[in-house]
């Protein structure tokens, strides 16, 4: 696609001497090779809206500046990067996964963590922690005592995502309390204490997680496998071969046996997919041979 056919008019009182059909294709450009993430041309605005207070803030004067700069600048590019991903969430999306998740995979977990097996969890692409901590409060369950047995258990969950700033308020884990309504009200009073209008995650459940900066598209640092992995509404932005790339890989890393959540308008494609025997909407199986 050239440059020019990306947006023939200048948008709506932007100069295009700051920001034309050429900055968009280099940013776009940067985002996709570094992250996977396609911007189409209708996301032209998004970008300026997104893009512009750092082209601001870092003196720029244009964005053709602010591109030379973060082609210069990891640090810069990680931060455009992240300013330019969606990171829409809440807690218990998609709650039939939850329900899943509680009655045909939970049980056998269990059984492991009682007989001293590691259990591995992870939340790809997690945003700003409802998702990673929803999937947590199902595991540990509304029961406190066993909940808290639990929670003693070799448990690893980490929650990811290549966004620092959505990361950093899933660390925090404070979240105001109606956003706590579609959680089964149970596990709300089980795994959080009040804090004013908010309520925070308990920190018995926040030891047992791990949140970490990764880019899928880039090497992950994984010793072990995983028994369970939700990566939902992340594959949405990339294009087919990054997705069956990605799919690929999630099926290196679950263990046989092990569980795929992916989100609703998402499909699993590619060779991998032979190895993920569809079990529900939107939910994997990793085959065991
Ligand atoms: C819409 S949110 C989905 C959050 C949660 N999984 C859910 O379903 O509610 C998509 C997340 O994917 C992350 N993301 C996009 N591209 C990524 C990449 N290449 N590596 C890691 N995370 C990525 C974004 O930063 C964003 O937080």
């Amino acid at each position: 696609m050239s440059a020019a056919s990306i947006f023939a008019e200048p948008l709506p009182g932007i100069s295009p001497d700051i920001y034309g059909p050429a900055d968009f294709k280099a940013v776009s450009d940067i985002v996709y090779g570094v992250a996977g993430i396609v911007l189409p041309p209708g996301k032209a605005m998004l970008v300026y809206s997104r893009i512009a207070p750092l082209v601001r803030e870092r003196g720029c004067g244009t964005f053709a500046n602010y591109v030379a700069l973060i082609r210069s600048d990891p640090q810069e590019q990680a931060r455009a990067v992240s300013s330019l991903t969606t990171n829409h969430t809440f807690f218990y999306r998609e709650a039939h996964h939850f329900d899943h998740f509680e009655r045909e995979v939970r049980p056998g977990l269990l059984r492991r963590m009682e007989a001293r097996e590691t259990i591995r969890i992870w939340s790809a692409g997690c945003s700003s922690g409802e998702e990673t901590w929803s999937l947590l409060m199902t595991l540990l369950g509304g029961d406190k005592l066993s909940g808290k047995r639990i929670a003693q258990r070799d448990l690893r969950v980490l929650g990811s995502d290549i966004a620092r700033h959505a990361l950093a308020k899933a660390r925090v884990a404070t979240y105001p309390a109606r956003d706590f309504k579609p959680v089964p009200s149970d596990l709300v009073g089980q795994w959080t204490r009040e804090d004013g209008e908010d309520l925070t995650i308990t920190d018995d459940a926040r030891a047992i997680v791990r949140f970490r900066t990764l880019n899928l598209l880039e090497d992950w640092p994984f010793k072990g496998r995983f028994d369970v992995i939700f990566c939902r509404n992340v594959m949405i932005y990339f294009d087919n071969p990054t997705k069956e790339r990605l799919v690929a890989r999630f099926a290196e890393v679950l263990a046989p046996g092990g569980h795929l959540y992916i989100g609703h308008s998402e499909r699993v494609t590619g060779p991998a997919a032979a190895l993920l025997q569809p079990v529900g909407p939107t939910i994997y199986r990793r085959r065991t041979a």
